[in-house]
């Protein structure tokens, strides 16, 4: 596993527990020594238990000799960033040095698999990499893709029970060995560490073999096409808010006919995460590198920016002047049960509240620290209502059950201001004012 990144770690924690040996390594040596001590550096159900049992066992290592852990595996999942570059185009500078790393060090055949998200055609480049870079050492490496589609916060429940399983290949060697891989999952002969072993039943993982450039496509085009779904539900609600109209009610019963289905149809602050922003940027950049204008996506991007402008609205609408004004934000990571800060709209939102002077108490139950890190001028709570107090404004950026269950009667009694925008639909309009509050939300009266 070259990457310790989030889909790094919880690939190698999950093949661990499936039975198989798996070293680990990172260009990052704190982080390696931070996973030798026993540490986690993230915050994820279920990861710590299966790190901990796997390295008890022995199946599980890490180190920062990255040409050791290449020399260990016959198999090696590349698991390292691609990130944005500032025209949309996804860098794939790490995937390149890493095939130069794994060229050099390899003394033995091995299956070189992209488990980053990259456009279509990287398995060709980094084919054509490996061959180059490892003239001297005349190994021979064959190249694979197996896009990921697991969700942060429920990554260790979806590594064990996926839909499907991509593998794209060359040939059927390479196919075969993959199908070894996941057999344990396939066959689902593991110790599930989510259900303890009671798992419910559910349909059987397809393993679906493409070329590699079905593979990389079919990331590309899941991801976009749910953050299709998301903006198109946002554009609902903006229409609901005109007309007068229920978007809650539109989007369950759009959802109950199954060619649409009822997810990924969750109006609000849009989408966020390392994985949505990026990658839509880079399939649309992808599309038109080949002449493809792939406008349909540069719209589904452009509302989801429009959503904060849309939030902001809503809250200068009701606060008026910002500056001066105490809001508490709850909810800093961009989606429940992560402490994932990237791209989370929360933070656009703290930005714009701390550009325009208002004084800011956030509260998050895991992405304090990360956020404090970059905004420290804003105050932090882990207790939601202390954040609430003396608040004139609760603005509700992340969907956490906490925040879902808040007592609205006791922080009412806590707030100078009895208002709540809500960027996430948690509450029901009526009941919030029952309760004496002025409240705004996605897409509902
Ligand atoms: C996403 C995909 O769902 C995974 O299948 C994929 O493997 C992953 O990206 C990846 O490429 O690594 P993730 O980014 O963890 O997973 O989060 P999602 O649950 O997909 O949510 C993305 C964003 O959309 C969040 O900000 C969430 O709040 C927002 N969202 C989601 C909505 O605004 N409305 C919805 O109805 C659903």
């Amino acid at each position: 596993m070259i990457g310790c990144g989030y889909v790094g770690l919880v690939t190698g924690a999950c093949l661990a527990e499936a039975g198989h040996e798996v070293v680990c390594t990172d260009i990052d040596r704190e982080r390696i020594a931070k996973l030798n001590a026993g540490g986690v550096p993230i915050y994820e159900h279920h990861l710590e238990g299966i790190l901990t049992s796997a390295r008890k066992a022995g199946r599980i290592s890490y180190t920062a000799d990255t040409a050791e852990a290449i020399r260990a595996g016959d198999a090696i999942f590349i698991c390292v960033g691609t990130p944005p570059k500032e025209n949309g185009e996804a860098d794939l500078s790490a995937i390149d040095h890493v095939a130069r790393q794994i060229a050099e060090a390899a003394r033995s055949p091995k299956l070189v698999i992209e488990k980053s998200t990259v456009p279509a055609r990287t398995g060709i480049q980094l084919g054509r990499a490996l061959a180059a870079y490892s003239r001297e050492t005349n190994v021979r490496f064959r190249v694979a893709s197996n896009p990921e589609f697991l969700r942060e916060g429920t990554a260790v429940e979806d590594f064990f029970h996926p839909d499907r399983i991509v593998v794209g290949v060359e040939d059927e060697s390479s196919a075969a060995e993959l199908r070894e891989i996941y057999r344990p999952i396939l066959e689902r002969s593991f110790h599930c560490p989510v259900h303890n072993g009671a798992c419910p039943a559910g349909h059987k993982a397809e393993f679906l073999v493409t070329t590699i450039n079905s593979a990389e496509l079919i990331k590309h085009a899941s991801n976009s096409f749910l953050a299709l779904k998301i903006s198109y539900a946002n554009v609902i609600a903006d229409l609901c808010e005109r007309i007068g109209a229920d978007v809650e009610e539109v989007t369950h019963a759009m959802g109950l006919d199954p060619r649409i289905g009822g997810q990924f149809l969750r109006a609000g602050l849009g989408f966020g995460g390392f994985c949505f922003p990026k990658d839509v940027q880079a399939f649309i950049h992808l599309a038109g590198a080949v002449g493809v204008d792939f406008d349909i996506l540069k719209a589904a991007d452009r509302v989801n920016k429009q959503c904060i402008d849309r939030f902001f609205e809503k809250v200068r609408k009701a606060l008026w002047v910002l500056k001066g004004k105490q809001v508490a934000v709850l909810g800093l990571a961009f989606k429940a049960n992560t402490d994932d800060i990237r791209f989370a709209p929360a933070l656009e939102v703290v930005k714009r509240l701390l550009e325009e002077g208002a004084h800011v108490h956030a509260s998050d139950p895991e992405a304090i620290s990360r956020t404090k890190a970059l905004y420290p001028q804003a105050a932090y709570h882990r207790d939601a209502y202390e954040a609430l107090r003396s608040a004139d404004a609760a603005l509700v950026c992340t969907e956490w059950d906490v925040f879902r269950n808040l007592d609205w009667e006791r922080a009412g009694k806590l707030m100078a201001r009895r208002l709540v925008i809500d960027g996430r639909n948690l509450y029901s309009p009526q009941r919030m004012r029952e309760l004496g509050f002025e409240y705004y939300s996605f897409g509902r009266e």
